[in-house]
């Protein structure tokens, strides 16, 4: 990973830039993309990410993945590596919630976002962009995100550098990606040991309305493990990534 570097000053998206010149067929294997600034910043379930200057922007492109690197336990990696990051530059371990999302305290100081390309004819994956966005040292944050995001510095007082961060993290995604091959329940596992609101009650939300559950765990797969409590009988399910946001009591 990161064999070729790419610095931007500003775009729109790095997810966006690689998935484009994935189209073009013109994103090497281990690209990773860092701008200081994206103006068109995206999460999860189409959402924005607020990306002034001060956060740290990075995509990585792989080409052709293994068939078990898929893009839940893909984001299960990115998550981890940049939890074990910033606890090693500041002392402090993130929790993280599933699934992508990145906490220090009761506010979310970053995200990821991992996309995937199929490739129906070989029926294989064609790549994986895997973005992680961190609110490193940004102070300011608009009225409507104070409530529910941070930054690293506004957290913990402490102001790490981003290129130390951005280092840190492909390191570790390197190894973590392996473990997604090698040995993903060791992986599930280390997630599940950061995993907020586990064995507590939340409330699930779908396309299909509100529902409060127990969270029970992760399955090898990434899939959230949830007991639904408005259910007639105790069944467990398993609910994956895809259109699903999870809140706490
Ligand atoms: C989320 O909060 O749902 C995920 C946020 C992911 C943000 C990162 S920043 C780098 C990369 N480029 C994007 O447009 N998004 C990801």
């Amino acid at each position: 990973l990161g064999r070729t570097i790419v610095l931007v000053g500003s775009v729109d998206s790095t997810n966006s830039w690689l998935k484009e010149r994935a189209e073009e067929g013109r994103a090497k294997d281990g690209t990773l993309v860092i701008s200081k600034v994206q103006t068109g910043g995206r999460g999860r379930l189409g959402r924005s990410f607020h990306s002034p200057e001060g956060g740290l922007y990075m995509s990585f492109f792989i080409r052709k993945p293994d068939m078990k690197m898929d893009t839940s336990l893909a984001t299960i990696a990115a998550a981890i590596s940049a939890r074990d990051a910033i606890h090693e530059l500041c002392g402090i371990r993130p929790r993280l919630k599933w699934v992508n999302d990145v906490y220090i305290g009761d506010r979310k100081v970053g995200g990821i976002l991992v996309e995937g390309k199929f490739d129906p004819v070989g029926r294989t994956m064609d790549h994986l962009v895997i973005g992680i966005g961190i609110n490193v040292t940004t102070e300011e944050f608009p009225e409507e995100l104070k409530d529910i995001a941070s930054s690293i510095v506004n957290e913990t007082g402490i102001r790490i550098s981003r290129s130390l961060l951005c280092a840190r993290i492909a390191d570790n995604l390197e190894k973590m990606l392996r473990e997604t091959i090698e040995d993903p329940e060791g992986l599930v596992e280390d997630y599940k040991g950061s995993l907020m609101y586990i064995g507590h009650e939340i409330t699930v939300s779908s396309g299909g309305g509100v529902r409060p559950a127990r969270l029970v765990g992760v399955d090898r797969k990434g899939g959230l493990v949830v007991r639904y409590l408005d259910a007639e009988y105790e069944v467990t399910s398993v609910i994956s990534s895809g259109e699903v946001t999870i809140r706490g009591g």
